[in-house]
């Protein structure tokens, strides 16, 4: 038996599940060869299994998982084989009912559904270890498997008593004493003061909703909990022998934990990416979708895993659109350049019944290797396998975007200056957008991840200040950083305290302002940016702003544009301050995307940025990856009609057809001699 040298190409394939095929093993037979036609290399297994590899308590069947790695692996095909913790057997839960989740109305589930168990459970974490110990005891020197696939999308809370204790516990280890909680939690307020840890329930609908401390807190216990879950399942798994990468497999903008927690112990980080191509502009799906790969790559700050994604439709948004001609292999290369070392589908083998049956395959019902996605596939593969080279690049950021998960769960749970959308999301992906659209590579960071390597950093809306964050930027600006702030920042501690003295809380003097108050504006009304005399900045003299209204006051910040209506007309609206060697400009509302747009390509000509391109045309997108002094440039259409485009001299193109144009819904890679952008 062998396998090719997989680990200089670029992992292909995805979640193939044969358990529900084992009663036809001419179909069986019939995949594999279908696998190695579309140049499949890699399938995820075993996500899904877990009542046929113990179909009853402490009977185990794993004959046909050994049959299936071996024939995969005589095919030259590797497995990334999962933990089938994600979704548990139906005797599991007959048997031991506290593994069944309890909501936040303290209703208990009944079985059903996946997802649905609790993590703090003793049972249920030995049960767990019971398979992942099994399933290590027969494959950990399976040559075919090269990484385990940690669980299935971690996700949601269980509130039941013993989620209550470990709560209690979790607490009491943070203050140590009841009054130093009281304190952070401001409960003197209501006059809804604790007497002891006993007495703390977590967050709920008939209960308390109110303490934002608390609700703060609980989110975070809830990653704690289930970072915890995670290491317990690869600890046992490493007692047993496991020597291959772990990796454990995100969702899009999920805001349910806080995914830089878990990442700290998993090798890979990767994700599950399911835009909803078609419905709306593809340019702007792209960018979001963007953002989310290089979150996932900032990460680790090192290549992710594109786990799953669909060959065509899923079945579960509102409207299922089938991917146009181009769209599929669009897709897989938006993932590699932004820093992906895979490209993976969900599913392989389409299911005959159940909740999924009509989500798309790359082999369908009909299962033949004659269909329009077959081939679309099958022409991905054979790409993927040319631009091998690139595997394992890095991609160089200039610029910074922090989007941390913390700040956002306590301004989103907050009553405050709009409760009915702060357009946090939005606002980020103004700014990553309008920097992509200038020509950078962007990461997307938290608060505690350094900012040193960059010479842009967009802080929207960092309403919680944490981890340093005050100290960083200050030093990151004193040494000639170009810091970009805007309205709703540094408005409270980690505790969820309100700073006193002023906001943004210890960044006043770097901005030269301090914010006074905080207009929210209705839906569907605006404001407008003006510029003030001769900034030199703006191509545009007018921009609308909605949402929010900074007011600010000034102390040495120089305006550069001011509110145009209400009775803050005149009011700053756009502001600079130097400080040490850099700059800190501070947006005072949600403005349009063209002020973003405008405003960071005048700060990166102004600071002598090199692009990654120049002149990108409306509906590119550029993004690119380094190894040693190569840089590889992805230049990808996301529109149905050509663009043209000027590439540069000394661009040596790899990969796509250019004739002064890209092709709609196509890609271009282009390889060049680079030297690192230098602070
Ligand atoms: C993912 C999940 C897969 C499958 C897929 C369908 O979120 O991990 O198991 O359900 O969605 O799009």
């Amino acid at each position: 038996m062998s396998v090719p040298k997989l680990c200089q190409q670029f992992i292909y394939g995805g979640d193939y599940n044969p358990e529900q095929w084992l009663d036809r093993p001419d179909i069986l037979e019939q995949d594999i060869v279908l696998l190695k036609k579309a140049h499949i290399n890699t399938v995820t297994l075993g996500v899904f299994s877990w009542s046929v590899l113990e179909p009853q308590e402490g009977v185990f069947r794993f004959e046909w998982l050994h049959k299936i790695i071996d024939r995969l692996y005589q095919n030259g095909i590797r497995v990334i084989l999962a933990t089938p913790s994600g979704s548990r057997p139906r005797w599991l839960a007959e048997k031991y009912p506290e593994v069944l989740r309890v909501r936040e109305d303290r209703v208990r589930y009944l079985y059903g559904e996946r997802h649905n168990h609790c993590y703090t459970s003793p049972v249920y974490r030995e049960k767990v270890a019971v398979i992942n110990r099994k399933l290590a005891e027969n494959f950990k020197d399976h040559p075919a498997v090269m990484m385990w696939h940690i669980s299935n999308e971690y996700r949601d809370e269980c509130h039941c008593p013993l989620c209550q204790q470990a709560f209690r516990k979790w607490l009491k280890n943070r203050y140590q004493n009841i009054d130093e909680l009281n304190h952070a939690w401001w409960t003197t307020f209501w006059s809804h003061t604790y007497q002891s840890f006993d007495q703390i329930e977590s967050p709920s609908s008939i209960g308390e909703k109110g303490l934002h401390g608390l609700t703060l807190d609980w989110k975070r216990f809830v990653t704690a909990q289930t970072t915890d879950f995670m290491c317990h399942e690869i600890r046992v798994l490493r007692e047993a022998g496991v020597q291959q990468p772990t990796v454990v497999n995100f969702m899009n903008d999920y805001t349910g934990l806080d995914y830089y927690k878990l990442a700290e112990h998993v090798d890979y980080v990767s994700w599950d990416s399911y835009p909803t191509w078609h419905h709306k502009s593809d340019v702007l799906t792209a960018f979001d979708t963007g953002m989310q790969h290089d979150l996932m790559r900032s990460m680790k700050q090192k290549p992710f895993l594109l786990m799953e994604s669909s060959p065509s439709s899923p079945n579960w948004q509102n409207i299922s659109k089938v991917k146009k001609p181009g769209m599929l292999m669009n897709a897989a290369l938006h993932a590699v350049a932004h820093g992906s070392d895979s490209v993976q589908f969900f599913q392989i083998r389409q299911s005959r019944g159940g909740f999924e049956k009509f989500h798309s395959a790359v082999i369908d019902h009909y299962g033949g290797e004659d269909t329009r996605i077959f081939k679309e596939v099958t022409e991905t593969g054979v790409v993927l396998e040319t631009l091998a080279e690139i595997k394992g690049s890095q991609v160089n950021a200039a610029a910074a975007v922090i989007y941390d998960m913390e700040s956002r769960w306590a301004m989103e749970s907050a009553k405050g200056p709009r409760n009915e959308g702060l357009f946090y999301h939005e606002a980020a992906l103004k700014s990553y957008q309008a920097l992509r659209k200038n020509g950078l590579n962007v990461d997307v960071i938290n608060m505690e991840q350094s900012l040193e390597k960059y010479r842009i950093i967009a802080a929207p809306m960092l309403y919680m200040f944490r981890a340093g964050i005050e100290e960083k930027l200050r030093g990151f600006v004193q040494q000639g950083g170009i810091l970009v702030m805007t309205y709703w920042s540094g408005i409270v501690n980690e505790t969820d305290l309100c700073h006193i003295g002023g906001t943004p809380h210890g960044l006043t003097d770097v901005l030269g302002l301090r914010s006074e108050e905080i207009d929210g504006l209705c839906k569907g009304e605006t404001n407008h940016f003006l510029p003030l005399g001769k900034n030199g900045l703006f191509m545009k003299d007018r921009y609308e702003c909605s949402h929010l209204c900074d007011l600010v006051h000034l102390d040495g910040a120089k305006p550069l544009m001011t509110y145009a209506e209400n009775f803050y007309k005149g009011y700053p609206a756009l502001t600079v301050n130097n400080y040490g060697s850099g700059l800190a400009y501070y947006v005072c509302a949600d403005a349009e995307m063209d002020f973003y747009l405008d405003l960071y390509r005048n700060i990166i000509a102004e600071q002598n940025i090199p692009p990654v391109m120049d002149s990108i045309p409306e509906g590119i997108e550029i993004s690119s990856r380094t190894i040693k002094n190569t840089e590889y440039v992805f230049v990808q259409n996301f529109t149905e009609e050509p663009i043209c485009i000027r590439l540069p001299n000394e661009a040596e193109i790899l990969f796509g057809c250019y004739d002064g144009a890209i092709q709609g819904y196509s890609s271009v890679i282009y390889r060049k001699k680079t030297q690192l952008p230098q602070k």
